[in-house]
């Protein structure tokens, strides 16, 4: 089977590496450090599956286009695809499905809508929690105790200062505190089958969860504190209900549902849903799938998933090293050294993110630069999550660049918990 990756982060990495175990694969337009990457346009390859990683690609209609034109596609339509486009919608759907969630209400930018965000949130307790509708690289969420800073933040936001047009409608959401957890589940339009395994995504810049939201800095799967009975339960909540709401209205979802839970005192709480596989979960997900991914993915594009994924009971552990200056504005251009000592520590890959290509003059193993915010995902893999983490930090220490920046803390808790629960 000849598998056509569309995008071109460390998520695509890990689906190419993956998807290779027993498939040719081509990534467009990949990176530098991705093999098989190439410039030509997904309907320009010639291939028997095409797997879109982004949200963006699926949010403009790539997939429709893609099946339009006769191809076998793993990823929704802009239908489907709007349950992350347009988290106001994504609201409506799974408050029609049931699901428990925030209590929420969404809001235009005209005056009578901006006056009334400003008074909905007058009548929330912190943390307040402020929304863009669409689409925003994971960083159009704001969370604070402030109440004067989420006013200010829905001002931002629907003039289209702070994300454009991204802001000019948004969600404020109930406030709620709690451990969050991400599932994955594939859909093949009638049935979602889950990824029995539970991930949890570090989306703040600094140490002690502290900084800006980011697209992810790290993660650890699985989880002691989320096991595999407890994500078919929070899959139950969340997964069938909105396939079945989703079929109601016409919506054929052939693709990922990723699931962002907030575990909070009155019982689990869908935060988001995503219509691709998370930055950096893929990447600790998708090496331990142990069916053939490349079929497993074809049998959901054409509608006949089968009936169960097997997932390693191995853990694993991402650590991003980020480039200077991101979120805000990463600095690119920088000669990344090590990256060949990082992928001889035992049990580690790493996967490239944003990379660029070097200008010549590095040594053949330093011939990537900086080209993005995220530039490595670092993957440690072992019996259990220390083992992994240390891993994964082993090989971060073995590479360098002016400004590289990574979390020390990723999966400290996670694997704290695993060891009490040992002893
Ligand atoms: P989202 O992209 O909607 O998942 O939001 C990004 C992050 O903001 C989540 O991972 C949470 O950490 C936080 N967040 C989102 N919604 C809420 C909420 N209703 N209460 C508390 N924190 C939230
Ligand atoms: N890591 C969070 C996301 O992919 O949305």
């Amino acid at each position: 089977m000849k598998v056509c990756v569309v995008g071109q982060g460390g998520r695509e990495h890990a689906f190419a590496s993956a998807l290779a175990r027993t498939a040719d694969v081509v990534v467009t337009p990949g990176n530098p450090g991705i093999d098989g990457s190439t410039s030509a346009a997904p309907d320009e390859i010639d291939a028997d599956l095409y797997v879109i990683g982004p949200e963006g690609p699926l949010a403009d209609g790539l997939a429709d286009r893609l099946r339009a034109s006769g191809r076998l596609v793993f990823g929704p339509g802009a239908d489907g695809a709007a349950l992350e486009s347009s988290k106001a919608w994504m609201k409506e759907v799974v408050s029609a499905a049931g699901v428990p969630t925030a209590a929420y209400a969404a809001f235009d930018g005209d005056p009578a809508g901006r006056r009334a965000a400003h008074a909905y949130l007058e009548t929330l307790p912190p943390p307040y929690v402020v929304k863009t509708s669409g689409l925003a690289a994971g960083k159009g969420v704001l969370v604070t105790d402030e109440l004067a800073e989420a006013h200010a933040d829905v001002d931002a936001k629907l003039d289209g200062t702070a994300f454009g047009d991204a802001g000019r409608r948004i969600v404020i959401e109930e406030g709620m505190r709690g451990p969050e957890v991400s599932l994955f589940a594939l859909c093949d339009g009638r049935r979602a089958v889950l990824l029995p395994t539970a991930v949890r995504d570090h989306k703040r810049i600094g140490d002690g969860d502290t900084g800006p939201n980011t697209g992810g800095m790290g993660c650890v799967s699985p989880l002691a504190d989320v096991d595999r009975a407890a994500c078919v339960e929070l899959a139950a909540l969340a997964f069938e209900p909105t396939l079945t709401e989703l079929i109601r209205r016409g919506v054929d979802y052939r693709g990922v549902l990723y699931a962002g839970f907030m575990l909070t005192p009155d019982g689990p709480r869908l935060l988001e849903f995503n219509v691709r596989f998370g930055d950096p979960e893929a990447q600790v997900t998708l090496p331990r799938v142990e069916n053939d991914l490349a079929q497993l993915l074809a049998g959901a594009a054409a509608g006949e998933l089968i009936d169960e994924v097997v997932v390693s009971d191995d853990a694993m552990v991402c650590v991003v090293c980020a480039a200077e200056g991101y979120p805000a504005a990463p600095r690119t251009g920088d000669v990344i050294a090590g990256l060949e000592r990082a992928r001889e520590v035992p049990g580690v890959t790493v996967f490239c993110a944003g990379v660029g290509a070097g200008d010549g003059r590095e040594t053949p193993s330093e011939s990537l630069v900086t080209g993005g915010g995220r530039v490595l995902n670092v993957c440690g893999r072992g019996p259990d999550v220390s083992v992994a983490r240390d891993r994964a930090y082993d090989a971060v220490r073995q590479l360098s660049w002016p400004g590289m920046t990574y979390r020390n803390d990723i999966a400290a808790a996670e694997a704290a918990a695993a060891a009490a629960l040992r002893r």
